[in-house]
């Protein structure tokens, strides 16, 4: 699983995204930590850049794992790192290491996300 190769020596958190596009391509990514903390780069953000370098351009599914007893939800700028390349469709699915637990459309966990069209 591609959350095994995070690097997350510091927060000893591993996180595993899998984007699936629109034109059927599965994207992964995971948590890429950094000794100055605030370099470090989250799964979703590994997965996004994937995705746009494999040149597709928009997520219909995004697949969030972790090993950990409360289920994760993406941090809020990944929520709108997201966003920006979801539809009114693209579901999220939140798993743990026993399987999928949740599963619920992108924009209910970012309502109001900023978007292109508040400065067009
Ligand atoms: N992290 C992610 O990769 N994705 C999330 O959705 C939440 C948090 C990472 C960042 C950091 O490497 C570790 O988890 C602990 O916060």
């Amino acid at each position: 699983m591609v959350m095994d190769n995070a690097y997350a020596p510091y927060s000893n958190f591993r996180v595993g995204v899998s984007i699936l596009s629109d034109d059927n391509k599965v994207y992964l990514g995971c948590n890429v930590e950094n000794a100055a903390y605030p370099q470090g780069l989250c799964a979703e953000a590994g997965a996004i850049a994937a995705m746009i370098s494999g040149g597709s351009k928009t997520i219909s599914k995004i697949l969030v794992v972790a090993d950990s007893k409360n289920l994760i939800t993406p941090c809020g700028g990944c929520r709108q790192k997201l966003s920006e390349f979801s539809t009114k469709d693209t579901y999220i699915f939140l798993a743990d290491m026993s399987g999928i637990k949740k599963k619920l459309k992108l924009f209910e966990l970012l309502p109001g996300a900023f978007d292109s069209n508040f400065f067009k």
